[in-house]
């Protein structure tokens, strides 16, 4: 029998999940990050255009490779970027996240941390080539540090399921004759 208890998502999370808004790939976006969680293994991609000369986030979309709350705090983390500039965008955080959304189960936080990490991320990329401006700090704050990159969450992956592996294969020379 299964131990897992269903999680007391409230509406308007399941509303977001089922009908996510600015979910899909942007074409040429300005820019972009893939960033996964360490702790679950979910990823998300964030798109973004940006008007080059006000610094605004003129529309934002996002992929989801996760739960139902990532898909949740992704799509509103694109409702609350767009129209914003760069600089009120990095702004946002997990928790205006988990408000609009009128709260996310505690174990799910780390659900937005995800998608404020990937936004951040975004807006970092759009500078690589520019002059960073003062307000994105020189080290990743730890949302950013969460949402770690894409190689990264793979190669921590793939260590985990060699890790895995090998255990299974002691369990079954190992195993117990009574
Ligand atoms: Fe990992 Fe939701 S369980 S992003």
């Amino acid at each position: 029998m299964s131990s897992r208890i269903p999680l007391a998502y409230n509406p308007k999370v399941l509303e977001l999940f089922r009908n996510p808004k600015n979910l899909g790939r942007m074409e040429k976006p300005d820019a972009e990050a893939v960033a996964g969680s360490l702790a679950c293994g979910d990823m998300i991609a964030v798109f973004l255009r940006i008007d080059r000369v006000t610094q605004t986030i003129t529309d934002a979309m996002f992929e989801s490779y996760g739960c139902a709350a990532n898909i949740a705090a992704s799509s509103i983390m694109t409702v609350m970027a767009k129209g914003k500039t760069l600089e009120e965008a990095w702004q946002i955080s997990w928790k205006n996240i988990s408000d609009e959304l009128g709260t996310l189960p505690m174990i799910k936080s780390h659900c937005g941390i995800l998608a404020v990490g990937a936004l951040r991320r975004a807006i970092r990329n759009y500078f690589l080539d520019k002059t960073k401006p003062a307000w994105i700090p020189e080290s990743p704050t730890p949302d950013e540090r969460h949402a770690v990159e894409e190689e990264r969450l793979l190669e921590v992956l793939a260590k985990r399921a060699k890790r895995m592996e090998a255990e299974l294969g002691q369990d079954s020379k190992g195993g117990k004759t009574g």
